[in-house]
């Protein structure tokens, strides 16, 4: 296997990191990643804000609680409930991916710009876990305030969040269905 398939298969969703913050110089190579992700007609609308200040992840992960308990869905108000939860695992670095909300396919574009920061982090042997629960960052009129005092441009609707940190755990692959694939010869 090349090393590039050997990246693809290792990488697993990472839910315990280390507290060591990861050097600059790869975040930068991370995000220089997500740049060169394909997007429909180039169009590039979409945008990171890469949070690595402990006070406002802290803050970003007591809103989304908050949400998470006034939005009547049982299984998402267990999850806030749960003590000691973490919804970013104590990573270091948190990635806030958005889109502009009037651009077709940007879901798209996004989702690979995502997948290239997933794989180019595991390249550098850097944990990773996607994540949407983030969507109720924004949820709340406490939310809309966080999501200005992040930059985030106006118009731009949450995609999803990237925590990034050294791995604490080594969890095995999950299984994956290899029926849905079909080959017409
Ligand atoms: C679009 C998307 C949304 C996800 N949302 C969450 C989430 O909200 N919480 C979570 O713990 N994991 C989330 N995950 C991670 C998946 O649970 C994980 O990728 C899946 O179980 C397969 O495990 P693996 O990533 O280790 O291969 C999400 C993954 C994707 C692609």
């Amino acid at each position: 296997m090349n090393e590039t398939l050997k990246v693809i298969r290792n990488r697993r969703s990472i839910r315990r990191f280390k507290a060591e913050q990861i050097p600059d110089s790869e975040l930068k190579e991370i995000m220089n990643c997500a740049l060169y992700a394909p997007n429909a007609r180039n169009q590039q609308k979409w945008h990171f804000t890469v949070i690595r200040n402990k006070d406002m992840l802290d803050r970003m992960e007591n809103v989304m609680k908050e949400n998470m308990m006034n939005s009547g869905i049982e299984f998402v108000v267990q999850r806030a409930k749960t003590p000691d939860h973490r919804i970013f695992s104590n990573a270091p670095t948190v990635i806030l991916v958005t889109g502009d909300e009037e651009t077709r396919f940007v879901e798209i574009d996004c989702a690979a710009a995502a997948q290239n920061i997933l794989l180019a982090a595991e390249s550098l042997n850097i944990g990773s876990h996607i994540m949407t629960i983030s969507e109720f960052l924004f949820a709340s009129e406490k939310g809309d305030e966080l999501k200005k005092e992040l930059g985030v441009p106006d118009g731009y609707k949450h995609i999803c969040t990237i925590a990034l940190g050294y791995k604490d755990e080594t969890p095995a692959a999950k299984p994956r269905s290899t029926d849905v694939i079909n080959y017409i010869e």
